[in-house]
C-alpha cells in the first residue's frame, strides 16, 4: 500500500527496475553542473566547496547583533544573514508609533547609516559574503551597506552576498509589503539594473518557498509557487528593458527542508531542472548561469516542537541532510530552541556544528548527487515536477503570479493543505515526537535568550541625536529626489541613486519609504479593503 507523501504524491513501498523504464538519464539528469542542472549547479559541488554555512541572526541593537556576527564567525561560519526588527522590515524608523514594542525583538534594529556601520564593525565586507532578508525596503537597507562598504575603502563591485527582495512572497505569506505590486515590481527591476551596473557580484533577489511552506504549503505548491513569482520578475525585468542574461545569472532560491528527507531532495532536484527549463525555453536565456536554479536553504521552523527541545536536535539533522543531499549552496540550521525563544549564543553554536559534523565527518561531500539512479528519488523527482508544472500552469492560466495572488489563490491553495496537516496531527494520524506521542518530562534547565527592554529606549535616542546632528534641508532636498524619482516612469529613471544621495545624508530608511509610500502609497489586501 502507497504512502501519501507531503505533496499528496504515492510513495510505494518497494520501487524496482519498472519504476524507471524508458527513462533516459541523459535528458532527465544531464550531467552535475550541467543542463538541466538536475544534479546540481557545479560539476564538482561539495567535492571542492561545501556549502556555506550561512546562520540567519540579528536582534536587539546593532551592537548587539554585530557581537552575535563575529561570535559565528569565531565558531567558524562561512557567510552572515543578517535578520531585521520588524519595524525596518516594514520601512518604519524605530521612533514611529508603529514601531512601538517591536524594536529588536525579532531582528535587529536598523534606522540609519550609523546603525549600518555599527552593525558591520571590525568585519571586513570584501571578505564575508551578507545576505540582508530584507524584501520592501531592500534598496535602502543595500545602499546603507555600500555605503559602509565605500567607509571601509571596499569597492562595491567586490561585494558579494544577497539580498531577499521578494516581495510577491509577502503578499501571499508572512506580509512583510508596504507598497502595492506594480511599484514594487518596478523598484524590483531597478534594484537589478542597479546591481548589474554597480555590484555585479550581488545575488539581486532570493525568490522564496520557505514562508510559503512554513504557512503551510506542500513541497510542490512550495517550488510551484516560487517559480511562478521568479517567472513575474523575469518578466518584469526584460519588460523594463533588460535582456535575461544580463541579471538572470544573479537570481537565486530560498526554500525549506523538512523531515521527509527522500521528499525533499526529489523537490531540490525537480525545482532544479523546471528552472533550467523555463529559462531556456521560455525566455531564451542563453548564459548557463541564467539557467542555474542557486538556493540557500533554512531547515523547518515550523516543524520545531516547544515540548521536549532538544528533540529539534534531531528533527534539524535530518532536516539539513535533506538540504546536503538536495545540493544547497547555503544553509541555515535551525536552533533547537528557536519555538520557544531567540537562540541562545549556545544553541546558535550548536547549530552551526550540526552543519560542521554533516560537512566535515559524514561521506555526503564525498561524490556529487548520490541519489542520482535511485528508483525512489527518481521516481518522485519526476512525480513532484509534474505536479509542480501543473501548478504553475495553472498560475498562468490565472494571469500569472501577482493575477493570481490578486484573486488569493494562491493563499487559498496553501491554507487548504495548512489545515489538512493540522487535521492529521489533531487526530494523531500524523505523529510529531513528544507532541501527540511519547510525551515525556520537560528539562527544566533551559533559559531561553531575552531581548534587553532596553534596547527601544536606546535606539529611539539615538535617532533623535542623529536628526539634531545632521544637514536637515540636505536630507530633505534628498528625500524630494526620491518622490521625484518615484513619479517617473517605469525604466526611466533609476529609484536606487537617489536613495543613496539621501542615505549618505543620514536619511534614515523610514524616511526614504515614507517619500515612496507618499508617492505610491500602501498596499492594502482585499480582505482588509
Ligand atoms: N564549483 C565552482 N564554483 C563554486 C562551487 C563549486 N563546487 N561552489 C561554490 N562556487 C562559487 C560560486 O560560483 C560563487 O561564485 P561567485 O561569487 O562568482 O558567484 C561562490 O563560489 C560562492 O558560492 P555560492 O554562490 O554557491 O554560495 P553563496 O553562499 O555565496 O550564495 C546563494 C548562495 C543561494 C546563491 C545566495 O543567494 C545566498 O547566500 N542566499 C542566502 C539567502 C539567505 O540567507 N536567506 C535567509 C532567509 S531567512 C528568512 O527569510 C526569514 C526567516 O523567517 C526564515
Amino acid at each position: 500500500m502507497a504512502r501519501e507523501s507531503e505533496s499528496g504524491l504515492p510513495i510505494e513501498p518497494v520501487y524496482g527496475p519498472g519504476a524507471l523504464a524508458g527513462w533516459d538519464p541523459a535528458e532527465r539528469l544531464g550531467e552535475p553542473g550541467g543542463y538541466p542542472y538536475t544534479r546540481g549547479v557545479y560539476p564538482t559541488m561539495y567535492t571542492t566547496r561545501p556549502w556555506t554555512m550561512r546562520q540567519y541572526a540579528g536582534y536587539g541593537s546593532a551592537a548587539e547583533s554585530n557581537a552575535r556576527y563575529r561570535q559565528l564567525i569565531e565558531h567558524g561560519t562561512t557567510g552572515l544573514s543578517v535578520a531585521f526588527d520588524l519595524p525596518t522590515q516594514m520601512g518604519h524608523d524605530s521612533d514611529a508609533p508603529l514601531a512601538r514594542g517591536e524594536v529588536g525583538r525579532v531582528g535587529v534594529a536598523i534606522d540609519s547609516i550609523e546603525d549600518m556601520r555599527v552593525l558591520f564593525d571590525s568585519i571586513p565586507l570584501d571578505r564575508v559574503s551578507t545576505s540582508m532578508t530584507i524584501n520592501a525596503p531592500a534598496a535602502p537597507l543595500l545602499l546603507l551597506y555600500q555605503l559602509v562598504a565605500e567607509e571601509q575603502g571596499v569597492a562595491a563591485a567586490a561585494l558579494t552576498g544577497t539580498v531577499q527582495n521578494d516581495v510577491l512572497k509577502e503578499y501571499i505569506a508572512r506580509g512583510t509589503y508596504i507598497f502595492p505590486p506594480a511599484p514594487s515590481l518596478r523598484l524590483t527591476a531597478d534594484l537589478f539594473r542597479y546591481c548589474r551596473e554597480v555590484m555585479p557580484r550581488w545575488n539581486t533577489i532570493s525568490v522564496s518557498g520557505y514562508h510559503m511552506a512554513e504557512a503551510g504549503a506542500s513541497p510542490a505548491q512550495e517550488i510551484a509557487f516560487t517559480l511562478a513569482d521568479a517567472v513575474e520578475y523575469v518578466r518584469t525585468a526584460v519588460a523594463s528593458g533588460m535582456a535575461v542574461d544580463e541579471f538572470a545569472p544573479r537570481l537565486s532560491f530560498f526554500f525549506v527542508a523538512r523531515t521527509t528527507l527522500l521528499e525533499e531532495v526529489a523537490k531540490f532536484r525537480a525545482a532544479r531542472r523546471i528552472w533550467a527549463r523555463t529559462m531556456r525555453e521560455e525566455f531564451g536565456a542563453r548564459d548557463p548561469r541564467s539557467l542555474m536554479l542557486r538556493f540557500h536553504t533554512q531547515t523547518a521552523g515550523v516543524q520545531l516542537t516547544a515540548q521536549q527541545p532538544q528533540v529539534n536536535l534531531v528533527r534539524v539533522t535530518v532536516q539539513a541532510l535533506a538540504a546536503v543531499l538536495g545540493g544547497t549552496q547555503s544553509l541555515h540550521t535551525n536552533a533547537f530552541d528557536e519555538a520557544l525563544a531567540l537562540p541562545t549564543e549556545n544553541s546558535a553554536r550548536l547549530a552551526l556544528r550540526t552543519q560542521q559534523v554533516l560537512a566535515h565527518e559524514t561521506d555526503v561531500t564525498a561524490t556529487v548527487d548520490p541519489f542520482a539512479g535511485s528508483y525512489a528519488v527518481e521516481s518522485l523527482t519526476d512525480a513532484l515536477e509534474e505536479a509542480a508544472v501543473a501548478l504553475m500552469r495553472r498560475v498562468d492560466e490565472l494571469g500569472g503570479a501577482v493575477a493570481a495572488i490578486e484573486q488569493g489563490f494562491q493563499k487559498a491553495e496553501i491554507e487548504r493543505n495548512a489545515y489538512r496537516i493540522a487535521r492529521q496531527t489533531e487526530s494523531g494520524e500524523r505523529v510529531v515526537v513528544g507532541v501527540n506521542r511519547f510525551r515525556g518530562p520537560e528539562d527544566e534547565r533551559y533559559q531561553p535568550l531575552r531581548v534587553d527592554p532596553e534596547t527601544e529606549a536606546r535606539q529611539v535616542r539615538r535617532l533623535a541625536e542623529l536628526r539634531a546632528r545632521r544637514d536637515g534641508p540636505a536630507v530633505d532636498r534628498a528625500l524630494a529626489a526620491v518622490r521625484e524619482a518615484a513619479g517617473s516612469a517605469p525604466g526611466t529613471a533609476n529609484l536606487l541613486p537617489p536613495m543613496k544621495e539621501a542615505l549618505a545624508a543620514r536619511a534614515t530608511v523610514g524616511e526614504v519609504c515614507g517619500a515612496l509610500r507618499e508617492v505610491w502609497g500602501t498596499h492594502v489586501p482585499d480582505d482588509a479593503r
